[in-house]
Order: C-alpha cells, then structure tokens, then sequence
C-alpha cells in the first residue's frame, strides 16, 4: 500500500482506539466530558500513538495490550496543546482546524480540560494490566508515560518555554525546552513501544535515542511552519512565536540552517533506527515523511 494511505489508515485506527476510551456525555459533569471529547476528537495526525505502535510491532510486539497506551499519549499530547493555548500560555484561539478548547468552553474549563485529559490518561493506561501476560512491562510503561510528562518531561520544558518567552534564549537552553516540551512525549511513544513488547535494554535506550532526535526535528519544522505556512494548512495560527516574541530555532538560525538541521536530525534518526534488530519500513518512512511536512 502507498505509505500516504496507510498512515491515514493508521491515524483512523487511533481514533477508533480513543473512541473505546472517551467518556460518554451524560451525568452532572458532563461538561467535562464535551470539553474532553472536544479537544481530542477535533483531529490531529496521531503522530504519538502510531510511532508508539509502530515500534511495538517492530520489536516484535503482537497483542493488543499497546492499545491503552496509544490512547492515553494521545490524551496527554492533547491535554498539553489544551494548556498550550490558554491565554497565560501561547494565547492561541485555532487547534485542529477549531476553535479551542478554552474559547469553546471558557477559560475555567479549558484548564479542567486539560487536567482531565492528563489524568484521565493513567485511569486508561492501567486497564493495560488486565489486557497482558505481562503486567511487569505495564507497570515500567506507566512509569516512563508519567516521567515523561511531568517535571522531568514536557511540564518542566514547557516551564523553561513559558518563563523565558520575550527573551534571548541561549542555544543550550533551547535544545533543552525542545528536548522536553517536545522531545519528551515522542520518547514515551517509542519507548512504551518497545517496553510493552518486552524488547532488551540496549532496544529501549536506542528507541529513546531516536525518539528524541525526530522530536528535536519535528520542534523544528513546527516553528518552521508557524512563520512559513497558513493556518488553513496547519489548523492553527501562524505567526504564533512572533506575537508572543519566543525565540525559536528558527530566530537564531534562520531558515536555511533550520532546514537543513531537520534533514540531518531525521537522518541521523534513521540511522539509530538501524542498529535495532528487526525490520519496520513503514516506521523509517514516517520518520523522514516529517522532515518536509506541511502541517
Ligand atoms: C503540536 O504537535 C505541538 C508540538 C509538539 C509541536 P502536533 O503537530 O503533533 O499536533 P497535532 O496532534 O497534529 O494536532
Ligand atoms: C508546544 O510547542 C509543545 C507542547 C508541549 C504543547 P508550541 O507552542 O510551539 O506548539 P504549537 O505550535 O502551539 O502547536
Ligand atoms: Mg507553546
Ligand atoms: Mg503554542
Ligand atoms: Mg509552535
């Protein structure tokens, strides 16, 4: 099958995975519930959960015991653009082609939201204990999926994003938010992946490696696109990092260099992704498709 077809294959796939898992909207807090439902279903390209299936396949993984898991990043990744966008953040009133969730829903419950969207994430991620012959893998799983979004994680670079927005950022430092705030959740996907599977160590570190080289790569080309695309395109505003003055990649480097940095990231990605046994062509294919996204 054309790679495009099945990645959109895939990204269906996820959303009948979520769709197992989102709340029904009934009860006195149903409004929590609309918001949650709103924010996820509103689309995205399920990047997260495919690469985090993708290499539980390609560490010889069979069962359905990922899925959980794949729903629950998914959750997570939402919850952080659900923040991401409140007006104490990035200020940001497009997500997915949408309005977003805090414009939708007021401000009160888009941070609910997104805490919701958090944590309601773990109450999925444990229903993987009843599903696998080996609860061990789930409990090391729910372990990297909270250390990787919390302070340690996409929180704590989100908090470096946040505190120096409007000032000169070092180099160092930035590599340091982009290895959290976007790094962080692409190596739980990959690491879950191969943790749940029941790959070696040496396996699990070296899908760390990778993860964390597209995500460097994939930060890169978003703030590309926030100052080279459209927000029909994109589904968001561009021109984002200007209006709240952030230094990005792209402010210090420019756009050629950021280019050509995302190439080389994705390559040297690949490359890692060699020395794992196992074959997963289609994984390969993704990682280098983002290079030249166009949303
Ligand atoms: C946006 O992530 C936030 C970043 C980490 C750059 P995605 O580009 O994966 O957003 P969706 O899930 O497709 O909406
Ligand atoms: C956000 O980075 C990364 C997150 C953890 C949400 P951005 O602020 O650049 O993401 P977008 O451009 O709003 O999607
Ligand atoms: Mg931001
Ligand atoms: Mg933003
Ligand atoms: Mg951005």
């Amino acid at each position: 099958m054309e790679f495009k077809a099945q990645l959109s294959q895939q990204a269906a796939r996820v959303d009948r995975i979520m769709d197992r898992y989102l709340p029904e909207e009934c009860g006195h807090q149903k409004t929590i519930f609309s918001a949650m439902n709103y924010s996820v279903r509103a689309g995205g390209k399920r990047l997260r959960p495919i690469l985090m299936e993708e290499t539980y396949r390609l560490c010889g993984g069979e069962g359905q015991e990922i899925e959980p898991f794949m729903a629950a990043i998914e959750m997570i990744h939402t919850s952080s653009l659900v923040h991401d966008d409140l007006p104490a953040m990035d200020g940001d009133e497009y997500r997915r082609g949408k309005k977003t969730t805090w414009v939708v829903y007021g401000e009160d419950m888009g941070i609910l939201a997104g805490d919701a969207l958090m944590i309601y994430a773990f109450e999925v991620a444990a229903k993987a204990f009843g599903m696998t012959a080996h609860p061990e893998r789930a409990g090391r799983a729910i372990g990297i999926l909270a250390e990787k979004t919390g302070i340690y994680g996409m929180i704590g670079g989100q908090t470096v994003d946040v505190e120096l927005t409007g000032q000169p950022v070092p180099e160092d430092k930035l590599d340091f938010i982009y290895r959290l705030k976007t790094g962080a959740l692409l190596e739980a996907s990959m690491m879950i992946g191969a943790v749940m599977a029941g790959a070696d160590e040496d396996t699990v570190k070296k899908c760390g490696e990778v993860a964390l080289k597209v995500g460097l790569a994939f930060q890169i080309q978003d703030d590309i696109l926030d100052l080279t695309s459209s927000t029909e395109a994109l589904g968001k505003p561009v021109m984002s990092d200007e209006k709240n003055n952030k230094t990005t990649y792209v402010t210090i480097n420019g756009l050629e260099a950021s280019r050509k940095q995302v190439a080389e990231l994705s390559a040297q990605a690949v490359d890692t992704l060699h020395g794992i046994p196992g074959e997963n062509p289609f994984l390969e294919q993704l990682i280098l498709s983002l290079v030249n996204r166009l949303k």
